[in-house]
C-alpha cells in the first residue's frame, strides 16, 4: 500500500512478468523522505532502503554497524513518500544468520514498523533457514549473492567475486537454492558478467545486477555514489549521472561567502 492507502503499481508479480517480457526493472537505493520522492518520480520500480546507510548516510566504513531500529526510521522516511515503486529493505547483520526463528521476528518488525513490501537477505545455502522462516508468513524475500558486504572481514576486499570456478558454481548452487526457496529476487553484485549472464538465464525469478555486466534483468545503483555525492569511491560498474559534490560544495561556499559579506539576506529577502 502507498502512503496514501492505495495499492502500489509495482509488485513481485509485476516484477515477474517483466522478467518474462523481457522488460529491464530499474532499481535504485533511498534512505530518506526528500530523495524518495524525487525517485518515485522518475519512475523507477524498486527502491532498496540500503543498508548501504551506514556508508552513506552515517559515515561507517562498512554496512555492519547500523541496527534494524536504524533501518525502520530509513523505511519510514521512505515509505511517506513512495507511490508506485515496490519497496525492499535490507535486513542488518546480525538480525538473520544463524536463527531463523529470530529473523523471522526482526523481519515481522521490519515489515509491521516500516509497512515496505519486502526484505533483503544477503548470503545463499548458508541462510536459507532463515529464508524459508521468513517466507512462511508471506513476507517477500529478495537474495542477495556475489560481493556481500556484510561478509566483508570473511573476504577482506571489495573485489570482483566468483572469478573462479568453483566460486561461479557455488555462487550459481546458492542462486537455484534461493530461488527454490521462493525468493522473488536476487541481487548479484560484482561479479563477472558472463556469470550474470549464465543465472539470469538458469533463473526464473529476476536477477538484479550492481557491477555484474549488461545480461541480467536489471540494474541497481547506490543513489548517492549515482549521483556523484560520494566521490572517492569509482568502482569500474559505476556510472555517475551527476556530479552533485561540486554542485553542493559551490552552493556552500557561495552560501558562506554571501553570509560572510553581508550580501545575503538582501533587502528582497527580509520582511
Ligand atoms: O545496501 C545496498 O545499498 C545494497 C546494494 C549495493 C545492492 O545492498
Amino acid at each position: 500500500m502507498s502512503s496514501e492507502g492505495k495499492v502500489r503499481v509495482m509488485t513481485t508479480h509485476r516484477l515477474q512478468e517483466m522478467k518474462q517480457n523481457g522488460e529491464k526493472i530499474a532499481m535504485l537505493t533511498a534512505y530518506d523522505y526528500t530523495f524518495a520522492n524525487i525517485v518515485n518520480e522518475a519512475g523507477i520500480d524498486i527502491i532498496l532502503v540500503g543498508d548501504s546507510a551506514a556508508n552513506v548516510m552515517a559515515g561507517h566504513e562498512t554496512t555492519l554497524p547500523i541496527t534494524i531500529d536504524q533501518m525502520i526510521y530509513h523505511a519510514q522516511s521512505v515509505m511517506r513518500a513512495v507511490k508506485n515503486p515496490l519497496v525492499v529493505v535490507d535486513m542488518p547483520f546480525g538480525t538473520y544468520q544463524g536463527n531463523s526463528k529470530a529473523a523471522l521476528n526482526n523481519a515481522i518488525r521490519i515489515m509491521k514498523e516500516s509497512e515496505a513490501d519486502a526484505v533483503k537477505l544477503e548470503g545463499g545455502i548458508e541462510i536459507i533457514e532463515s529464508v524459508e522462516k521468513i517466507l512462511t508468513c508471506g513476507i517477500p524475500v529478495m537474495g542477495h549473492l556475489g560481493l556481500t558486504p556484510q561478509s566483508i572481514h570473511k573476504f577482506g576486499t571489495y573485489a570482483v567475486r566468483a572469478k573462479e570456478e568453483y566460486e561461479a558454481e557455488k555462487l550459481l548452487n546458492d542462486a537455484i537454492a534461493l530461488e527454490n526457496a521462493g525468493c522473488f529476487a536476487i541481487v548479484l553484485e560484482k561479479i563477472p558478467a558472463e556469470l550474470g549472464r549464465k543465472v539470469a538465464q538458469t533463473l526464473h525469478i529476476p536477477v538484479i545486477g550492481i557491477g555484474a555486466g549488461k545480461y541480467v534483468d536489471g540494474q541497481v545503483l547506490v543513489m548517492h555514489d549515482m549521483l556523484g555525492l560520494t566521490h572517492q569511491f569509482s568502482p569500474k560498474f559505476l556510472r555517475r549521472y551527476a556530479n552533485m559534490y561540486d554542485t553542493c560544495l559551490d552552493a556552500f561556499r557561495q552560501y558562506v561567502t554571501d553570509v560572510k559579506q553581508n550580501d545575503f539576506p538582501n533587502d528582497n529577502e527580509q520582511y
